[in-house]
């Protein structure tokens, strides 16, 4: 049609929960690559998740133990293509945590990340928190902008990282 002014979307966007056995191999690729993006290498995932980086599904099983909807990825038309990992404070279950938020490569800057955002969002308010709290590497200014866009407000900063807090 001449003069169409938008264009549809026309794919299916599903959130599914993390089988971390099943899907060890895409969690730890994607977390080496959260690793890189945050500190600029990748050893520091191998130091904190071991030789092969096998801890990581193993801890993302831990947080969807606690409650199924921490550990989800934003599937499109049967295809992953963001994760979020969530939780709440050991010691304040008023206060949610954002782990991670990853989106893959080739959908970033579009916007996925905001759905990753308010999914967390969601999730945690319903799970009982009131504000929610994640830090992100100070080098990592990408992830930094998205945060500040999405309504994160910087707390502090230590040791290489920026807290960041937002109410839910
Ligand atoms: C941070 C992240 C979750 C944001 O998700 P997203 O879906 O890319 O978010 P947006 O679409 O809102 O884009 C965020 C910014 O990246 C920019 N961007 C554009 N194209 C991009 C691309 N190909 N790749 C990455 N970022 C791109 C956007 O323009 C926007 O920048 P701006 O604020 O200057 O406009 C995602 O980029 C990501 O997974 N990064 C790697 C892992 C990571 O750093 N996670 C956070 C660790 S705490």
């Amino acid at each position: 049609m001449a003069g169409e002014a938008y264009v549809k979307y026309s794919k299916s966007l599903t959130f599914r929960r993390v089988l971390p056995e099943r899907d060890a191999r895409l969690l730890i690729r994607w977390g080496r690559d959260l690793y890189k993006q945050s500190l600029g290498r990748e050893d520091a995932f191998y130091r904190d998740y071991g030789r092969y980086g096998g801890s990581f599904p193993i801890w993302i099983a831990s947080c969807a133990a606690a409650n199924p909807s921490f550990a989800k990825f934003l599937v499109e038309d049967g295809r992953e293509i963001g994760l979020a990992v969530l939780g709440l404070d050991e010691t304040n279950a008023e206060v949610g945590r954002v782990h991670h938020f990853y989106v893959a490569t080739t959908h970033r800057g579009q916007g996925f990340g905001g759905l990753l955002d308010d999914y967390s969002r969601d999730v945690l308010a319903d799970a009982g928190a009131r504000r929610a709290r994640l830090n992100v590497a100070a080098g990592n200014a990408r992830a930094i902008r998205f945060y500040e866009a999405q309504g994160w407000e910087e707390t502090q900063r230590r040791g290489g990282l920026i807290f960041m807090e937002t109410k839910l």
